[in-house]
């Protein structure tokens, strides 16, 4: 039997037997039993159809999934190159080290150039700054976008001071119209981390279309999933060639592992000081990685980001929705706001316990999770009270004060599109309880 017969016998199975419609019957909601989840994968027989696709070709790398995908990703991303790799954190590592790269001449980040950012955020945003041997400059926050104070970067720049790399915090663009006039004149790199914003515009434009390099994570809690995976998007021919030279081992070769000579003078180049003609598959211009994904993540992706569109449509959606649940208890929180300009696609719902509520965020949380609602911390909080990163070499620029309070006082719930209306109650159901509690409380104080 050949490959397709054999795929479509058993994708007939598998629709015969039902099984991905029972994975959408098995996320009906009980309340009190089923977990509210922070953030849902949403899977369907296309994503396992490219996956035995895979299987059965046994191309496990760098054929045509990776190809399909990183092209239609740089369309649907709105850029000329999308470099398909193994998380997140790797595309943020390629995007940073990309601008330590020789190729770029003068233009190039060295030791102790100055990166601006903000401590309150996911890790590996920040740690590319530190693995490269440069300083992570940080700027305090604004608490209710929950991104980067922007008024206060222009007191932060040094002459030192050669980049930006940010993220848009939970999906919020962070304010991209200053950041760009601070941009041009200062003569900065912009790193747009875009991991938590898939779908996210600003001023009617794509975030991630605004820096010279920007990323993506696909990691399952985001917007789609490869169940592991990321992406570096750029404009730039040379960045492109940087950031797949460090990807690919640092070989200086483009060759798809399945082609060869596809510069033509593969035996007939001068490299470095090695022999003549020495294969190009084997030479150099990188001290690299291999942060390269596999087939079945492009093939997962490859399905999903056919969705992305409903997915990010639905979103907003639940977006505005949760913002119509809790503006009742606008006494108690800092709630969400979009930056003005923007329109995120938001990856989840925080909230900020004001400093004069009642009650700490540990006690919401903790009643929230007892509860089955999922709850999770703004990541890091502020990192460099982190015990990893006590030490590092960095720049504080000003008291952090807000990035504290959001370390004190932010968390998060869910908002993925497969959350349904009596989940949306239920959530409403217990923070009235946990206000109820509190109010009886006070009564008996
Ligand atoms: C803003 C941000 N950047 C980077 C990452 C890292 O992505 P990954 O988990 O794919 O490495 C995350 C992870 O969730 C994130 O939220």
């Amino acid at each position: 039997m050949n490959q397709d017969a054999l795929r479509k016998k058993i994708m007939d199975l598998v629709e015969r037997e039902g099984f991905f419609d029972d994975l959408e019957k098995k996320s009906s909601f009980l309340p009190g039993e089923s977990p509210v989840y922070f953030a849902l994968q949403n899977l369907g027989a296309e994503e396992f159809e490219n996956v035995l696709q895979v299987l059965l070709s046994q191309r496990f790398v760098g054929a045509g999934f990776t190809e399909a995908f990183e092209r239609d990703f740089a369309a649907f991303s709105q850029r000329n190159s999308s470099l398909f790799v193994n998380s997140g954190s790797s595309a943020n590592l390629l995007a940073l080290s990309a601008l330590t790269s020789n190729l770029l001449n003068d233009r190039l980040l060295q030791p102790g150039d100055e990166v601006i950012t903000v401590a309150g955020g996911f890790p590996t945003t920040v740690n590319p700054i530190i693995q490269n041997g440069l300083i992570p400059v940080f700027v305090d926050m604004n608490v209710n976008t929950l991104n980067v104070d922007v008024s206060q970067i222009k007191g932060a720049i040094s002459k030192k001071t050669k980049a930006v790399m940010l993220a848009h915090t939970l999906g919020n663009p962070f304010d991209l119209g200053e950041i760009m006039k601070i941009k041009e004149k200062y003569d900065l790199y912009l790193i747009e981390d875009c991991c938590d914003a898939l779908g996210s515009t600003y001023r009617g434009k794509m975030v991630g279309t605004f820096g010279e390099l920007s990323t993506m994570s696909f990691y399952p809690a985001h917007h789609i999933t490869a169940g592991e995976g990321g992406a570096v998007m750029t404009d730039s021919p040379l960045l492109a060639r940087i950031i797949r030279s460090l990807r690919d081992w640092g070989r200086d070769c483009w060759c798809e592992p399945w082609k060869d000579n596809s510069c033509g003078c593969r035996f007939s180049r001068q490299s470095g000081t090695l022999p003549f003609g020495y294969d190009h598959k084997y030479v150099y211009s990188h001290i690299g990685y291999n942060l390269k994904a596999t087939e079945f993540q492009a093939a997962i992706a490859l399905a999903q980001l056919k969705k992305a569109p409903s997915f990010i449509s639905r979103r907003k959606e639940k977006f505005s929705k949760m913002s119509a649940l809790t503006s009742q208890f606008e006494e108690f929180f800092v709630l969400p706001e979009a930056t003005p300009g923007s329109d995120p696609s938001w990856f989840a719902y925080p909230l900020t316990v004001r400093e004069e509520a009642p009650f700490a965020r540990g006690d919401l949380v903790r009643f929230l999770e007892s509860h089955k609602i999922m709850t999770r911390m703004m990541f890091g909080g502020n990192l460099i009270r982190q015990p990893g990163y006590a030490g590092i070499p960095c720049r504080i620029s000003g008291p952090l004060e807000q990035t504290d309070r959001i370390m004190n006082g932010t968390f998060f719930i869910g908002l993925h599109p497969l959350m349904k209306d009596d989940q949306f109650a239920y959530i409403e159901e217990k923070l009235l309880e946990f206000c109820r509690t509190l109010r009886s409380r006070e009564n008996h104080d």
